[in-house]
């Protein structure tokens, strides 16, 4: 088949299945960084676009104004690019520069916001409100306000229906992360009407204020919810059943192991939501296929994630996770059942 514009080719991404031995689970890994601008979030971006521009907010050569750690505002920046429309991003310096660096490749216009943060503090609050002061002074400009937008949530229908088919309609448990909420909500709220008994995992990072813990600094980026911000008005708790935090050490390692094990490259929230999995997996608390979404690639986080350098100076290496993901994954009981001891015969 032969498609006509880049944002056809968002959706309809792949699957890939890995039992988990000694348990009746198999994850679903449902490999959204295969969407054009990298991320699941290209789902979100293009509806939101859609649902402005059909509303009639937004208009043809208009301008998409949206605070954004990087993912939305890639997908924005390529909407933008297909619309006909000016895409300013808000960004602070927690977003990963190679992120920053794609959407300004896209066209983007890139504002950070004033003032000094500490490198693990995320600026959501003032980004915010510098976007919505862009809004009220550029003419012809929409602030997309992703957390309290919709058609976030509302850019996840795909997704649903595509998941259901590639499991043939059997599925255990979701297990996704928590930033704004939509893909969380969108995904969760979907699965449910096609099974009620589909059970729901929000992972957030550990530090992250979306289910009342208290909030502390945290490195996982795109995800959570900082101290200081508000959770997202488009976050529906009642279709989340279990609400659970990550580490930030458990998520990096986690990410570096599947890329080392499964040659898989996943970023850092991904790698905290399949941790978790595998945990709940374990614990028996989820069973069948457990679907998890590859939000997006590690290949945006080579400079932090997969650098040893970057993760030694913040105190986040942690080799027990991956003894532990050896573990969960049976490659211990491999090894152990494969050990036979080397014959060498001499002539
Ligand atoms: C890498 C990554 N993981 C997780 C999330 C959280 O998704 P949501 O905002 O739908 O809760 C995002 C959102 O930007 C993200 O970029």
């Amino acid at each position: 088949m032969i498609l006509n514009k880049v944002s056809d080719l968002i959706g309809n991404t792949p699957m890939l299945g890995i039992d988990v031995p000694g348990t009746n689970a198999r994850l679903l890994l449902k490999i959204e960084k295969n969407n054009p601008g990298g991320s699941i979030k290209d789902r979100m971006a293009r509806n939101m676009v859609l649902a402005a521009l059909k509303s009639g907010r937004l208009k043809p050569g208009g301008v998409v104004i949206e605070s954004s750690s990087g993912n939305t505002g890639i997908g924005l920046a390529m909407a933008a690019v297909e619309f006909d429309l000016h895409f300013i991003a808000v960004v602070d310096h927690h977003a990963a520069q190679d992120k920053i660096a794609v959407m300004k490749a896209l066209g983007a216009e890139i504002r950070f916001v004033a003032g000094t943060y500490r490198e693990d503090e995320v600026a959501v609050v003032e980004r915010q409100r510098l976007a919505a002061e862009l809004a009220s002074q550029i003419p012809g400009s929409v602030f997309m306000n992703q957390s309290d937008n919709a058609a976030n949530a509302g850019g996840y229908s795909d997704f649903v229906r595509e998941t259901i088919a590639q499991a043939g309609g059997q599925i255990g448990a979701y297990v996704g992360c928590v930033g704004t909420g939509g893909s969380m909500t969108g995904i969760a709220r979907g699965l449910k009407l096609h099974n009620p008994d589909i059970v729901t995992v929000a992972v957030e990072p550990a530090g992250s204020i979306v289910f009342g813990h208290p909030g502390y600094p945290y490195y996982q980026s795109g995800t959570g919810t900082p101290a200081g911000d508000t959770v997202g008005l488009v976050l529906d708790y009642s279709c989340i059943d279990m609400g659970i935090q990550v580490t930030d050490a458990q998520a990096f390692e986690t990410a570096r192991y599947v890329a080392r094990n499964l040659a898989l490259l996943v970023g850092g929230s991904t790698g905290g939501a399949i941790y978790k999995a595998l945990e709940l997996i374990h614990k028996g608390t989820l069973t069948g296929n457990v679907v998890v979404p590859i939000a997006d690639g590690g290949e945006k986080y080579l400079h932090t994630v997969f650098d040893d350098k970057w993760l030694e100076e913040r105190d986040l290496l942690e080799p027990g996770v991956a003894a532990q993901l050896d573990t969960w994954l049976g490659k211990t009981r491999w090894l152990e059942s494969d050990a036979t001891p080397l014959q060498l015969s001499v002539a």
